[in-house]
């Protein structure tokens, strides 16, 4: 990763849990070097301590990026450890669901360049999508912090942050519908005389397949719904039901997706 201003000043991460450690790995994948990183961790995890990075060491004067990847609920209690490092050119990101730039603004300063990024799970694997929103002394790190969270996925930018409660119900909370998805298919698998392994190998490849089809394929997700549902035949079966306006997708996805914009909105309020 060719970045001059963290190559010269420094890259902090506060919080290496799930989030924080798949980001680490996709910026150390990319070339960073481990002793260009501070991580503030609690409880460093073996794979952190092999990394060799600094681990709860003294922090840089001045950092290129602060970033916070800790839970919101302890975000009081962390804070205070890099409060001293706002109101000058270090960039804050901050990864944390329902954390407000106004409150990292009333934190550190509305003079901060500040960085919202919403990820999601498939981070892990390198196959995330992040999207971005900053503060006004933030639009020019955007590019910075999107080159950051490039290393775990794409990364799309928002026109303002009122769209991140929407993005959180979409794509934040989005995964863990997939995986119910997944285990509903193999549970009906299940349901008409398959045995539960084979099920679950079929729904998952199924999930994983067509979820790499829609991302490669020239024809959009209706079109491919379209190319393999033949007139009467099972798949028009099927969606006869899953399409239905009232009862199926139509209704239950959008609803699904309303209810975690609305708990993100609750949670964003505090
Ligand atoms: N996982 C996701 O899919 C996802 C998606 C979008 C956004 N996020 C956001 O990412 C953030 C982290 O989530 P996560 O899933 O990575 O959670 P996590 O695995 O619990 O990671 C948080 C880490 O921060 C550490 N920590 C706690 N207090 C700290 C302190 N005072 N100073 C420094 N580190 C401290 C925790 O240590 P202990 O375990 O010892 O407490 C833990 O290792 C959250 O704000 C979440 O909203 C996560």
């Amino acid at each position: 990763m060719k970045n001059t201003r963290i190559a010269a000043r420094g890259l902090v991460l506060l919080g290496c849990g799930k989030m924080g450690s798949a980001m680490l790995a996709g910026w150390l994948d990319r070339g960073l070097p481990a002793d260009r990183v501070w991580v503030l961790e609690p409880v460093p995890s073996l794979w952190l301590r092999e990394t060799g990075v600094h681990i709860n060491q003294d922090l840089p004067d001045a950092p290129a990026v602060v970033l916070v990847a800790v839970k919101p609920q302890v975000m009081g209690d962390a804070l205070p450890s890099i409060a001293a490092l706002g109101r000058g050119e270090t960039v804050f990101v901050s990864v944390a669901a329902g954390t407000s730039l106004a409150s990292y603004e009333a934190a550190f300063g509305d003079t901060t360049p500040i960085v919202r990024a919403m990820p999601n799970t498939p981070a892990a694997i390198g196959q995330g999508i992040t999207a971005l929103c900053a503060n006004a002394a933030g639009q020019d790190a955007l590019e910075e912090a999107a080159a950051l969270l490039s290393a775990v996925g794409d990364v799309v930018l928002l026109e303002s942050e009122s769209q991140m409660d929407a993005v959180t119900g979409v794509s934040g909370s989005g995964p863990a519908y997939v995986f119910h998805l997944i285990e509903t298919l193999a549970a009906g698998g299940v349901a008409q005389g398959l045995p539960e392994e084979l099920a679950m190998q079929l729904a998952r490849a199924t999930v994983a397949g067509a979820g790499a089809l829609a991302m490669q394929s020239d024809d959009d997700p209706t079109q491919l719904r379209i190319n393999v549902t033949s007139p009467n035949g099972t798949t028009q079966a099927a969606l006869e039901l899953l399409m239905d306006e009232k009862a199926g997708f139509p209704s239950l996805l959008p609803r699904a997706v309303a209810a975690a914009t609305e708990r993100s909105r609750e949670l964003s309020r505090g």
